[in-house]
């Protein structure tokens, strides 16, 4: 497993704003219809902001992430009411030998080094006519994290991911712009990347 980044930021993490994740689960919602029977993967799940938005509408959310701290955080918010099953695995590395009816993700694309490789494993654990939902940055200048540590992308351009999540078989893939995050010194433009296997 790879070196926990989040480790020093998972206590505090749900302190900072969560309107980003509120508004690309609420753009989610608009997109598909999610039912009570789905079971989805919520990649680099974190400690669920996201996850937890989107469990209240299907059967299950399997929140999957190589942050032990992170996923700390998320299992202390379970109730028996609603709860996130947690993957504590580098799904990319070492797959899930199973298959969902769709993955929700939410600012960990930029935190994955090789993107064919990340957008060709996930079409395999992805259901006939299952969907992919991921949200991350727009190209930015590095100036969106104070530490770039484990930050392989400054944020993506949109073209090109469109093309590499084509050409590892995802169909309908549309990318358009769903948030900005206002930062005091800038602005940084939220892309949420939909398409269907
Ligand atoms: C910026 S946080 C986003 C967390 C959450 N999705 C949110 O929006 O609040 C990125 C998360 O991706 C996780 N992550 C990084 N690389 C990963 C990988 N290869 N597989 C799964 N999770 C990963 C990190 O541990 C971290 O929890």
């Amino acid at each position: 497993m790879q070196h926990d980044n989040f480790k020093h930021r998972a206590k505090d993490w749900d302190k900072r704003s969560n309107t980003n994740t509120k508004t690309i689960g609420g753009a989610i919602l608009e997109r598909f219809a999610l039912h009570s029977e789905m079971e989805l993967l919520d990649f680099g799940s974190g400690t669920g902001l996201l996850g937890f938005e989107i469990a209240q509408h299907v059967k299950k959310v399997y929140g999957v992430d190589t942050s032990a701290s992170m996923l700390e955080q998320l299992s202390a918010k379970n109730t028996p009411e609603l709860s996130i099953e947690i993957v504590h695995q580098d799904i990319i590395q070492t797959p899930l030998q199973r298959s969902f009816d769709g993955l929700i993700s939410s600012m960990t694309l930029h935190h994955i080094e090789d993107l064919h490789l990340f957008f060709s494993t996930i079409h395999s654990n992805i259901e006939e006519d299952g969907f992919i939902a991921i949200a991350d940055l727009e190209l930015e200048d590095g100036s969106f994290h104070s530490d770039n540590t484990g930050v392989f992308h400054f944020g993506f351009d949109t073209d090109e991911l469109q093309r590499i999540a084509s050409r590892s078989g995802f169909r309908d893939v549309e990318i358009s712009q769903v948030n900005t995050i206002k930062k005091p010194h800038k602005e940084y433009g939220v892309f949420l990347l939909t398409a269907t296997k």
